[in-house]
């Protein structure tokens, strides 16, 4: 048994002060450092430094480890020039992308404060590293392929990588997990069949969905920037689904859908109805020209997530989170610090299907610990204070080991 103590805990009731948690891979007990010690007495004291704040372990619920050696190949400011220039890249990005650039990434994340991501592969390629990292990895087989004289193929290939990622699950922290590429890359058959394997397996399920005008305008009416890129790579014109069609082949599963930035509130409403989540990539959809989520309309839960770095500049959630201060700039500041902090521990542990998230009995015992630089003046700045000053955790705790 171990016993932790800060100057303040971060709770599903809000930040309480001087209170102390015991724990072994699991969390025991909330109460007083005089209370735990006299209950545990065999326990060793964890002391953290002044104005620490324990959270629990932060969760980036979407992320392209892949991608991870793109630095400036990729071309940002605008969604069509950004995915020719993953087409022309991508070999190279991925070849360059070997477990040593993956794993530097993870430690990354690690140092702050991440200790669950959602990998969403496409091709099998980080599965070792996720195996490795003391995190825990929601891994996200991806299914991609519009052309229906192809997608048997690569159906067959993705149940395959599905099948590797379940092998794992008992010896690593890594929970199976299926992703649709995305409603213009993805014909409607074989989307059918993998979201049949998710809910036959209870395997969380994920998609991106309406990221950009151009795939809006595709979807809708076959017009517009991804007319050109069809008709160059597959000779076709005509999209192999709708926006309608593909949301409705998730309504018997909840389904965390990425972006949804071109969404209309209809369509938004639709999914909250249906009981999915988003997840929302402040800077992403910054990055590549897709505009701002009005996250203030949305009915259903929802995560801040770093994408991978084909759209970003790092993995760090704080880094995303003072993003996302900076996105929603008509929002109250405070409000939204505090709204933020929930997206990236408890609601995203609950969106993932997770056991942690919490500091709460019962939860794993994941925890990242932020160290603030002098004492909060006011209890109700606290998130924005820690979503502002930290860069980097203090302390980082899988399943009760500490790993930073
Ligand atoms: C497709 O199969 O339709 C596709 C693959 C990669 C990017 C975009 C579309
Ligand atoms: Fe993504």
């Amino acid at each position: 048994m171990k016993i932790i103590s800060a100057d303040f805990i971060y709770t599903p009731e809000g930040f309480i002060a001087n209170r102390a948690v015991a724990f072994t891979d699991t969390i025991q007990e909330v109460d007083t450092l005089e209370v735990l010690k006299s209950k545990y007495p065999d326990a060793s004291i964890i002391n953290t430094e002044p104005n620490s704040v324990l959270f629990p372990g932060f969760i980036n619920t979407h992320v392209h480890l892949e991608f991870s050696a793109n630095k400036t190949s990729l071309k940002y400011g605008s969604f069509m020039p950004w995915l020719d220039s993953v087409i022309e890249h991508r070999e190279a990005l991925v070849s360059a992308c070997d477990n040593a650039v993956m794993m530097q990434e993870c430690e990354a994340m690690m140092r702050s404060g991440i200790t669950t991501f959602g990998a969403i592969s496409s091709f099998g390629n980080e599965l070792e590293v996720c195996e490795k990292t003391p995190q825990r990895v929601v891994f996200f087989n991806e299914l991609i392929g519009s052309n229906a004289q192809y997608a048997d193929m690569l159906y067959g290939d993705f149940m395959e990588r599905v099948k590797a990622s379940m092998s794992c699950e008992a010896s690593s922290r890594i929970t199976p997990a299926v992703a649709i590429h995305s409603p213009y890359s993805v014909h409607p058959i074989i989307l059918q069949k993998a979201v049949n394997v998710a809910k036959e397996h209870t395997l969380p399920l994920s998609a991106h969905f309406l990221e950009s005008q151009a795939e809006r305008e595709w979807l809708e009416h076959g017009e517009g920037e991804l007319k050109g890129f069809f008709k160059k790579y597959f000779s076709t014109e005509t999209p192999v689904t709708n926006i309608q069609e593909f949301m409705y082949a998730f309504d018997t599963y909840p389904t965390h859908f990425t972006h949804c930035v071109q969404a209309n509130q209809v369509e938004l409403d639709y999914l909250a109805q249906k009981g999915h989540s988003v997840a929302h990539c402040p800077r992403s959809n910054r990055y590549l020209g897709c505009g701002r989520l009005a996250i203030e309309n949305l009915k259903q839960p929802y995560s801040v997530a770093t994408d991978g770095l084909s759209s970003n500049d790092s993995l760090s959630i704080f880094d995303e989170l003072r993003a996302a201060l900076m996105l929603h700039h008509q929002a109250p500041i405070n409000a939204l610090a505090s709204r933020l902090l929930q997206t990236v521990t408890a609601d995203a542990a609950d969106i993932l299907g997770l056991n942690c998230g919490k500091i709460e009995e019962g939860k794993a015992s994941d925890f990242a610990i932020v160290t603030l630089n002098e004492s909060p003046k006011r209890a109700e700045e606290l998130a924005l204070w820690c979503i502002l000053q930290t860069k980097e955790v203090s302390a980082l705790y899988i399943e009760g080991e500490q790993h930073v």
